[in-house]
């Protein structure tokens, strides 16, 4: 099963890593990178069909630097966007990337109406909010990737300590993508063995807080940017659930509408994706403490959605 056509919007370190995987995955016949960057998105797409005779897919990887190409796509995934740079204030970085998702949700709207977006560009719970609003699509078709990626480097951490294979660990982060996200210890499970029996509290509370600090780790050893191999495996995993209609359940920013008793914000939450995108919200039981720390986490991107409002 595979789309007729995929884009991704930014062909930078994610957008770029995200075409090569779908189209090695080969979840559409055609891959479209977009980029405002002349030539990057181009030379890139080259790049990557060149590599197509050697790992045997017949995706076609095409770059553009407009959207008629990714006219009818059934899934977009936006990566576009621009990392903060010295003496660029967060309130800088959070305008001009809410522009750049405008004007990329104006020409989504334009060239493939009926389409499913996957948000990454952060701040992502707030970016994804953007998108609906200037797509007015749906919330099915708007749903944001931070919590495969949360998840998938807790489950990381985990199999690391026990010195067992990730395939074993089943594990779910909510909340927000951010320091207060809320990995749910209550929910992870080696092989269906709960990890309290396998591990002391002391070392279960260090993988968490690993985990809330993932993303800024890779950045310590990088420098100049941040993480794309992982976030990159875990938009496409979104894709792949929603190309192949395989209704699973992942960790995705969702507009929430009464569920866990919020609404009207984006929030990390289990989704059963399938092809028309959102297609459930679970709602799980949750401790008093892992309520109050969705609660806290909940009042993050709120904050941070007024202070996009404030300057807009
Ligand atoms: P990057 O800087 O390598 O790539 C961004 C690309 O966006 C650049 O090629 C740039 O030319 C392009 N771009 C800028 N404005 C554009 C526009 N109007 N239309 C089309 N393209 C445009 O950045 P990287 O590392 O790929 O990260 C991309 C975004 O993803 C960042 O906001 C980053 O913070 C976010 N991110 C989110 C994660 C998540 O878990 N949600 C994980 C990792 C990154
Ligand atoms: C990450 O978690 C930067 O949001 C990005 O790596």
């Amino acid at each position: 099963m595979s789309a007729k056509k995929i884009t991704v919007v930014g062909a930078g370190h994610v957008g770029a890593t995200c075409s090569q995987l779908l189209a090695m995955k080969e979840l559409a016949q055609e891959v479209v990178l977009v980029d405002i960057a002349e030539g990057i998105p181009q030379g890139k797409g080259l790049d990557q069909w060149e590599s197509a005779p050697i790992e045997g897919f017949d995706s076609r990887v095409i770059g553009s630097n407009g959207y008629d190409a990714a006219e009818g796509s059934t899934i977009f995934i936006v990566t576009a966007g621009i990392a903060r740079k010295p003496g660029m204030s967060r309130d800088d970085l959070l305008k001009t990337n809410a522009n750049v998702i405008r004007s990329v949700s104006k020409e989504i709207k334009r060239v493939a109406p009926d389409a499913i977006v996957i948000m990454v560009t952060n701040p992502l719970d707030v970016m994804a909010q953007v998108a609906l609003e200037s797509t007015g699509f749906p919330r099915e078709r708007v749903i944001g990737m931070a919590g495969v990626l949360d998840t998938a480097r807790y489950r990381s951490f985990i199999a690391l300590e026990l010195d067992v294979s990730v395939e074993d660990i089943q594990a779910l982060v909510l909340g927000g993508h951010g320091d207060t996200m809320v990995p749910l210890a209550s929910y992870t499970s080696v092989s269906g063995i709960p990890l309290s029996q396998l591990l002391s509290q002391d070392r279960i509370g260090a993988l968490v807080e690993r985990t809330r600090k993932g993303g800024g780790e890779i950045v310590a050893h990088l420098k100049t940017g941040s993480a794309y191999y992982a976030p990159a495996a875990a938009a496409v995993q979104m894709a792949e659930a929603i190309v192949k209609n395989k209704r699973r359940i992942l960790p995705c920013a969702a507009w929430l509408q009464g569920e866990y008793g919020m609404n009207d914000l984006y929030l990390g939450v289990p989704c059963l994706l399938g092809e028309n995108g959102l297609e459930r919200i679970l709602e799980v039981d949750l401790s008093d403490d892992e309520r109050a720390a969705l609660e806290t986490s909940a009042e993050h991107v709120r904050s941070t959605v007024e202070a996009l409002n404030a300057l807009s």
